[in-house]
């Protein structure tokens, strides 16, 4: 099965270039997150005011516009829509029922997917939490894991009629270096390495209980398949020969890489996941100790003097995409979805030319034996981006966020990307 899987991803030549054609089975997909599209959502990020000076309400609207949205999938031509829930619209207080008007809404925004032939990848934590759980001390708080899996052991006794696909946790590191490291997300706290660990732990040991139950319970749809997904950041010093820079590239793999693999993947843990998600945007470089990326402010074009090429937010890395998916496939023998890639540019070309370079490197992974079952390009709509507001052009997508209707239109990127869907290809 496994042997006939990878076959599948063949090359061809076609006019002047290649056609990498894809398994038939591969799930083409897109993503977005509560938070960042729903608006009107009560959790820590309700009155936290972004870089741009606005909040994460009303987003996209997607709160009620998830019909619409649904639509522009359908034009795109996407298979698979990672989406997640919102804890805190479903229960009220710890161990509490689920609210059952909130529920209604998600059920019919996944029954709306399945007539419209998308199969759903369902997060159940991207970020946010219900305000009881903040107050509670969040994740640095034991008791949290056994308060999330009773919510978890809800959710999918309610939803094992319409979901097969689960994604615990989105990016465990960054939330908990951007909460208690850097002091980007709230509760924006600095240098707390202790808070950082038992963070990371709490949530490893809530993924842990999570994947069995998930996997006990299964799904009328089918076998489960359920993973978390890691943010994959290579970490380089610039220059080679600067001790501190190779330092603190050493340190940043082993605090966001490293340490929480082994929490969520390590001995005890290793069998309970089915897949590994792999969130893969590109690299970063130190100089002097500072890292060579836009959001440290860096222009573009200064980097890209001195051969470090960004988007708005990362410095790109196809090559790396390849490498990274065998040595996590290699290391932990499980099936990969790539849970997100994108770009954020209002340079549609240069998103195009990004996303043709990271897919080829993909596919040359999947020649070479690492078994990627489908790809989620982040993402469908421009969004509300965490800490830097509504500046970062990531969607399939646009929405226009200056008028309060929010209209969405088809951006270059969507057409591209949606070809590539229908085809099952790239360069054809
Ligand atoms: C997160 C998304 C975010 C994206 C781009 C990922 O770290 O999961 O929520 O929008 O990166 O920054």
């Amino acid at each position: 099965m496994f042997d006939a899987f990878i076959s599948m991803a063949t090359t061809s030549a076609a006019g002047n270039g290649r056609v990498l054609s894809f398994p038939p089975q591969f799930l083409w997909g897109t993503g977005t997150s509560p938070t960042q599209v729903e608006g009107h959502i009560t959790n820590e990020w309700t009155h936290h005011v972004a870089r741009d000076g606005r909040t994460c309400h009303p987003a996209c609207d997607s709160y009620h516009r998830y019909p619409e949205d649904i639509e522009w999938m359908v034009r795109l031509g996407v298979k698979g829509y990672r989406m997640g829930i919102e804890w805190s619209r479903l229960q009220a207080g710890p161990c509490g029922p689920l609210n059952q008007a909130e529920l209604a809404r998600y059920l019919d925004q996944l029954d709306r997917l399945q007539a419209a032939g998308i199969t759903p990848m369902v997060v159940l934590h991207h970020f946010s939490n219900p305000l009881w759980i903040i107050g509670n001390g969040g994740w640095e708080n034991p008791a949290t894991v056994g308060m999330f899996v009773d919510y978890v052991s809800k959710l999918a006794a309610a939803l094992r009629s319409r979901v097969r696909l689960w994604n615990t946790f989105n990016e465990p590191d960054t939330y908990a270096s951007c909460s208690y490291l850097i002091g980007e997300f709230p509760p924006e706290n600095k240098w707390r390495f202790l808070a950082y660990r038992r963070v990371i732990r709490n949530m490893a040991a809530a993924h842990v209980r999570s994947c069995r139950l998930l996997r006990q319970l299964g799904s009328e749809q089918g076998p489960v398949e359920v993973g978390f997904s890691k943010n994959w950041t290579s970490f380089v010093a610039y220059h080679g020969w600067s001790p501190w820079d190779r330092l603190i590239a050493f340190l940043s793999h082993e605090i966001f890489n490293r340490f929480v693999l082994r929490s969520f993947l390590g001995a005890g843990a290793r069998d309970v996941a089915t897949f590994l998600g792999v969130n893969y945007y590109g690299r970063v470089r130190y100089q002097h100790t500072r890292p060579l990326i836009p959001t440290f402010g860096f222009s573009r074009a200064r980097l890209a003097r001195m051969g470090v090429i960004c988007d708005d937010m990362f410095e790109r890395d196809p090559a790396g995409m390849e490498g990274t998916l065998l040595a996590l496939q290699t290391k932990y023998k499980l099936p990969i979805y790539v849970t997100e890639h994108g770009s954020a540019s209002t340079d549609e070309a240069f998103r195009e030319r990004d996303l043709t370079e990271n897919l080829s490197a993909l596919h040359r992974a999947m020649q070479r034996g690492v078994e990627v079952r489908g790809f989620f390009y982040w993402s469908l709509l421009d969004n509300f981006e965490w800490q830097f507001g509504y500046a970062k052009k990531f969607g399939l997508v646009a929405v226009d966020f200056t008028d309060p209707r929010l209209p969405r239109t088809m951006k270059p990127m969507g057409r591209f990307y949606g070809q590539i869907c229908r085809d099952n290809a790239v360069g054809r």
